[in-house]
C-alpha cells in the first residue's frame, strides 16, 4: 500500500507507477477527482485524477473501489485520454465498483457555493464536489454506480433525492434549483458509457488475493488531510490513512503486507489550514520554484516549508508504516543549510535542527552511493529519526529517476531488486 504522509502531492503517482511494473493490480480506494497524480514517461506528463496510476502499464488490472467518489465525466475523459494514447486496449482491465458513489452536478455546485460564502473560514477545496458527495453517502441519500447504470433506478433515486437537494440549494444557498431532466439525461448517458466497467470489485480483488497476485493500493491525498486524524476542519472528507483501504475496497487488514509512506523531502500544502513549518518567505518561494509546486488539479500555488518530522512520526503510527519513500530530494539541492522540524514546543511551534546542504545535481543519481554525502546524511537522518526503512529515494519527476533500495514486490518475479 502506498499512502501520503503529509498534506498530499508527495509524489504518490510517480511511486505507484514505479511499483506497478511488479504488480498485477492497482486499486484506488478513497477520494475522487480532487486527487492529481502526476506521472512523467519519456518527457510526457500525464495527470490522473480518478484512474489508478497503474493504468499507464498495459495489462495491469486497475480497480476503482467502493470508497472512491466517482465523477463520471472525469472518468470518461481519462478513459478517452488513455485510449488515444493506445492504452487500455482491453476494457476488462478497468473495474469500477458498483458500490462507489457518484459525484453529481449538485455536489460540485454545493461545494462551490459553500466555499464562496465561507469567506475567511473557507477550506480551499478543489471544488470537485467531494465533501457534499461523501455527506450524501453517510446520510444515505447518495447515488451509486449501480444506480447510474440503470436508467429506471437512476430516475427513481433522483426523484427521491432532488426535492431535498433543491430545497437546500434554493433556500439556504440562494441559488436556482438544478434540473432533474438535465441531470437524468447527462448521467444516464454517462452510465451507458461506464456500464461495461461496473462490477463487483470485492470479488475480483479477493480472487486476486486468493491467487497470490501482487496488488498495489494507491492512496490519494495525505495523512494530515484525513477526516479523523488530519488538521480538522481543514481536511478532505475521506479516510486517507492506510486503514481506509480496507473499507474502501473490501479487503481484510490481514491481506496487507506492506505500507509504504511517501514523504517529500520538504513539506507542501494546498488550501487553508495549519502548517507549522510553512516558509511564507523567500525560502518557500525557492522551494515552490525548484519543485514546480503548483496544484496538479487546480493549478494553485502550493504553500511550501521545511520537512516536519513531528508530522511524519504521527503518520508512521497512524498508517503503521513499514517502509518509506522520500521524493523530490533533488529540489533541496543548492540550499546551504536545510532545516528540519524534529518536534513542537509547548506552544506548538516547530523546533528545528539545521543540517548541511549540498550543491550537486541529483537528477542522475541511481544508487545511494552516488548521493553526495550530505544528501545521504539527510536521508539517513530521516530514516533514523522515524525508525522506518527508506525503500526508495526519488530525484526527479521522470520514470526511472530514482534509487530503489528495497522493492517489496520483487520476489514474485524472481528478478533482482532493481
Ligand atoms: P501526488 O498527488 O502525490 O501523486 O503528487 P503530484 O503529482 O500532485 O505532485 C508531485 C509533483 O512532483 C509532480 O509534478 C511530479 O511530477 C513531481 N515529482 C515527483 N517525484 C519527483 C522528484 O523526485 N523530483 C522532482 N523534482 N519532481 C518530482
Ligand atoms: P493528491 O491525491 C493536495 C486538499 C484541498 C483542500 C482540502 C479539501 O493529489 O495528493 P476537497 O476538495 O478534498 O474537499 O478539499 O484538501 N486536497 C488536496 N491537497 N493533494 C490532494 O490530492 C488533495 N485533495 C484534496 O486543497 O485543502
Ligand atoms: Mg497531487
Amino acid at each position: 500500500m502506498i499512502v501520503g504522509t503529509q498534506w498530499g502531492d508527495e509524489g504518490k503517482g510517480k511511486i505507484v507507477d514505479i511499483f506497478t511494473k511488479y504488480a498485477d493490480m492497482v486499486v484506488r480506494y478513497q477520494g475522487g477527482a480532487n486527487a492529481g497524480h502526476t506521472i512523467v514517461v519519456d518527457g510526457v506528463k500525464t495527470v490522473l485524477h480518478l484512474l489508478p496510476s497503474g493504468i499507464l502499464h498495459e495489462g495491469v488490472k486497475c480497480l476503482i473501489g467502493n470508497g472512491v467518489v466517482l465523477d463520471p465525466e472525469v472518468c470518461i475523459e481519462e478513459v478517452n485520454l488513455l485510449k488515444s494514447k493506445g492504452l487500455l486496449k482491453n476494457d476488462s482491465n478497468l473495474v469500477i465498483s458498483l458500490n462507489a458513489h457518484v459525484v453529481m452536478p449538485y455536489h460540485k455546485l454545493i461545494d462551490k457555493l459553500r466555499e464562496e460564502s465561507a469567506g475567511k473560514g473557507k477550506i480551499g477545496t478543489t471544488g470537485r464536489g467531494i465533501g457534499p458527495c461523501y455527506e450524501d453517502k453517510i446520510t444515505r441519500t447518495g447515488i451509486r454506480v449501480a444506480d447510474m447504470i440503470d436508467p429506471a433506478r437512476l430516475k427513481e433515486r433522483l426523484n427521491e433525492v432532488l426535492l431535498q437537494k433543491n430545497s437546500y440549494i434554493e433556500k439556504v444557498l440562494g441559488h436556482e434549483p438544478v434540473s432533474l431532466d438535465e441531470i437524468f439525461k447527462k448521467y444516464s448517458e454517462f452510465g451507458s458509457v461506464l456500464k461495461k466497467y461496473a462490477k463487483d470489485a470485492v470479488d475480483i480483488l479477493n480472487d486476486a488475493i486468493e491467487a497470490k497476485k501482487n496488488i498495489l493500493f494507491e492512496g490519494a491525498q495525505g495523512t494530515a488531510l484525513d477526516v479523523d486524524h488530519g488538521t480538522y476542519p481543514f481536511v478532505t472528507s475521506s479516510t486517507t490513512i492506510a486503514g481506509g483501504a480496507c473499507s474502501g475496497s473490501g479487503v481484510g487488514p490481514t491481506a496487507i503486507k506492506h505500507v509504504m509512506g511517501i514523504a517529500k523531502a520538504y513539506t507542501t500544502r494546498v488550501g487553508s489550514g495549519p502548517f507549522p513549518t510553512e516558509q511564507d518567505n523567500e525560502i518557500g518561494e525557492r522551494l515552490r520554484k525548484n519543485g514546480g509546486e503548483f496544484g496538479a488539479t487546480t493549478g494553485r500555488p502550493r504553500r511550501c516549508g521545511w520537512l516536519d518530522l513531528a508530522l511524519l512520526k504521527r503518520s508512521k503510527v497512524l498508517n503503521g508504516l513499514t517502509l518509506l519513500a522520500i521524493t523530490k530530494l533533488d529540489v533541496l539541492t543548492g540550499f546551504e543549510k536545510i532545516k528540519v522540524c524534529t518536534e513542537y514546543d509547548a506552544k506548538g511551534d516547530p523546533v528545528y535542527i539545521e543540517l548541511d546542504g549540498w550543491q550537486e545535481d541529483l537528477s542522475r543519481v541511481r544508487s545511494m552511493d552516488e548521493l553526495p554525502p550530505n544528501a545521504k546524511k539527510y536521508i539517513e537522518f530521516m530514516e533514523k529519526s522515524l525508525g522506518v526503512k527508506v525503500a526508495l529515494v526519488s530525484v526527479g519527476p521522470e520514470r526511472g529517476s530514482d534509487v530503489i533500495v528495497q522493492n517489496p514486490l520483487w520476489r514474485k518475479f524472481g528478478e533482482t531488486q532493481h
